[in-house]
């Protein structure tokens, strides 16, 4: 049985409260892995699929989104934007885009999911076989903070939405695949306590059915990246597997060990660069020492500064700060200025966007 005409449905709504002061004023889906929006990972590894009539879930943060993403032509898809009054969960994301999937069965994408190496091959397995469903699924540490899975003889037999005591450590992670047959589930449901429409609900209601629900382990580097924590992590795991590239100018008082990729229009004067890391389109460091697991996103300055495992966000300027800045999320439009020197301290900071730091 082949499943005929995919399409993608990303959600870009929610609340963000795990990512405050970020979320405050960006959508979370917007925070740059390895200076790409976490949401631009999705489309391309939809696109990837071959599938390129993608829905957008949006909510307050449409604009921004709308913004970033256009009408998908530069991804080589058609994104059709679809309003979320209000975050009334992932089963009523669904539930409102019934009318732009019109019955097709359709890959659900969480808009901060990342799956490095992309979801192509489980796509094709949907794409062939005769499910209803398909999970897939993930070994965790902390399955309390998941939908989690518990297989019976090698079958989903139950669904849980974050379990005080899992069943298993296997989480669901955020990329569904779906036929018709979920539109009468979400149909169906009534909110859970948290007063959400869960997807995982819906998905128990499909195995109630006795409708096929199918579930794979996943076999390679999948992150959720809804937390601090998680975003400093998935960089570093990106930029590990991203070859070098210098687009910009570096000059010859620079030293370069590791892989650096320094993009268009950028400028590193006599700064030392430990990859991996990248350096973001017109940003100028100079006088500094960057990396490693470092992404340093669009027009930003960074003078007489240490930065280490961390991620900038654009148009940020940071300044003769004597401690090394080490795993720290700043954010956009911020200014941090120091008083210069060479502190042996380390500062793990976590500023939001338009944040001001100067030492008096
Ligand atoms: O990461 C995998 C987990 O994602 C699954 O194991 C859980 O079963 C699933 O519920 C989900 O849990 P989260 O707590 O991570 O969901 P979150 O509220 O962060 O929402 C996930 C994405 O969907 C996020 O990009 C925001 C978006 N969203 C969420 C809700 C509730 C919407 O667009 N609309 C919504 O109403």
């Amino acid at each position: 049985m082949i499943k005929e005409k995919l399409k993608g449905l990303i959600l870009g709504g929610g609340k963000g409260e795990r990512l405050r002061p970020f979320t405050y004023t960006g959508a979370k889906q917007l925070v740059p892995i390895a200076n790409k929006p976490v949401l631009f990972y999705a489309i391309e590894d939809l696109v990837s699929c071959g599938i390129t009539d993608i829905g957008i879930v949006v909510g307050d943060m449409r604009a921004q989104l709308e913004k970033a993403v256009g009408d998908g032509d530069r991804f080589g898809a058609r994104v059709t934007y679809i309003q979320q009054e209000a975050p009334l969960g992932i089963a009523h994301a669904v539930k409102i885009a019934a009318d732009f999937l019109a019955g097709h069965p359709f890959v659900l994408y969480l808009g901060d999911t990342l799956v490095l190496g992309g979801v192509a091959t489980f796509v094709q397995h949907f794409r062939s076989d005769s499910s209803n469903c398909r999970l897939l699924l993930c070994r965790v540490e902390n399955p309390q903070s998941f939908g989690v899975a518990e297989m019976v003889d090698g079958r989903v037999a139950r669904v849980v939405e974050k379990p005080r005591q899992p069943a298993s450590d296997l989480a669901v992670i955020g990329v569904y695949m779906f036929d018709g047959h979920v539109f009468e589930a979400v149909e169906q449901l009534q909110p859970s306590a948290r007063g959400e429409l869960e997807i995982t609900d819906t998905i128990q209601y499909l195995i109630d059915k006795g409708l096929a629900v199918h579930a794979q382990e996943l076999d390679r580097y999948w992150m959720d990246t809804g937390k601090m924590d998680d975003i400093l992590q998935a960089n570093a795991v990106v930029l590990d597997a991203l070859p070098a590239r210098q687009e910009g100018s570096i000059d010859s008082a620079s030293q370069v060990q590791g892989r650096v990729i320094v993009e268009r229009g950028a400028q590193v004067t006599n700064s030392i660069l430990d990859g991996p890391l990248i350096i973001g389109e017109e940003s100028h460091i100079a006088d500094s020492q960057i990396g490693p697991h470092t992404s340093i996103y669009h027009h930003c300055q960074v003078k007489g500064s240490r930065i280490a495992n961390s991620v900038v966000m654009e148009y940020t300027l940071i300044e003769d700060v004597g401690y090394c800045i080490q795993d720290s999320l700043i954010g956009r439009y911020v200014e941090l200025r120091g008083e210069g020197g060479v502190d042996d301290r380390r500062y793990a900071l976590t500023l939001g966007d338009h944040s001001q730091i100067r030492a008096v």
